[in-house]
């Protein structure tokens, strides 16, 4: 039986992952905000038979204090995790910032990513294969990180915020095996392109009708969606950060994954966070 932490295990995709390790015989631990998803997560699990494998762990993941608070639980839940899934996502068009004066976006897309994944590194590296799976957006739309500004007070976008969330993640991934050069944990950066899930629903009525008609036609649903990314957590590739747009892998050679700019963010991400 192997262990998930799945960050927005809820609802979307990584709903979708945490039930079919469900059914296949594995532990899962679902974290999202609201209580509504999590009972309705559970029922679901309840209803496959393996109710007494779920747990939903409830947290604002947009806060630290709900990340520390998610190790800690972790924590007491499990010794060994297989696998950690970053999901957690919530489109924000207007700026907002969190009880620790960190803009919401760049909090919940990449400094939970930050936090949870240098905090269970412990407890991967006690997997036989430990992978850290984290949905984001490498090779897709464009977007930079805004160095003088990283937390957009001037000129703030939902897009803009999501886009650098997602050139973030990218320079986390190339990040992580600096920071724990001999690790066997594999970190893979995943854009699953365009799925029919949630995500469009916090959109401005116009923005989210042309967002869900688009989704239907060029979109996949989750049941197609997450058949590729099962299959990198099970035999993940060999070298220490591999980047895929579906089932292509992306070379990291462009300046979204430069490894300068990686510790550069990292060391601006660790004085944020003991600030
Ligand atoms: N869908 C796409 O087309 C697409 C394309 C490219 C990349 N991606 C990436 O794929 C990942 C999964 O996306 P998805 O579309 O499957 O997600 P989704 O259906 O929108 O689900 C988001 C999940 O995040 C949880 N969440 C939201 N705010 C949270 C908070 N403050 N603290 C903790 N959990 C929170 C939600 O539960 P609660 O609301 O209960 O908290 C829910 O479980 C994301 O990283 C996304 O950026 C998606």
């Amino acid at each position: 039986m192997r262990t998930y932490v799945i960050t927005g295990g809820t609802d979307g995709m990584g709903k979708g992952l945490g039930l079919h390790f469900l059914r296949r015989g594995d532990q899962v631990i679902a974290v999202a905000s609201s209580a509504k998803k999590g009972g309705a997560f559970l029922q679901e699990a309840a209803a496959i038979g393996a109710g007494e494998r779920a747990v939903f762990l409830r947290a604002d993941l947009s806060t630290l204090t709900g990340m520390r608070a998610t190790l800690a639980r972790v924590a007491d839940l499990a010794d060994t995790v297989d696998g950690l899934v970053f999901g957690a996502q919530r489109f924000r068009p207007r700026r907002e910032v969190t009880e620790d004066g960190i803009e919401f976006t760049f909090a919940l897309h990449y400094l939970s990513r930050f936090v949870l994944g240098h905090g269970l590194v412990d407890a991967l590296a006690r997997a036989d294969t430990p992978v850290i799976m984290n949905i984001c957006g490498p090779g897709g739309f464009p977007g930079r990180l805004h160095w003088d500004d990283l937390t957009l007070r001037e000129g703030y976008t939902g897009t803009r915020a999501a886009m650098q969330a997602s050139r973030a993640n990218d320079l986390l991934g190339v990040a992580f095996p600096h920071r724990h050069p001999n690790t066997r944990i594999r970190y893979v950066l995943y854009n699953p392109m365009m799925v029919r899930t949630a995500m469009a629903d916090p959109l401005p009525a116009p923005h989210r009708i042309l967002t869900k008609a688009a989704g239907f036609v060029f979109g996949r649903s989750v049941a197609r969606a997450i058949p590729p990314i099962v299959q990198l957590l099970d035999e993940p590739p060999g070298d220490p950060v591999t980047a895929f747009r579906r089932r292509t892998r992306l070379p990291l050679t462009s300046k979204d994954f430069d490894p300068d700019n990686a510790i550069r963010l990292d060391t601006l991400t660790a004085e944020l966070v003991q600030r």
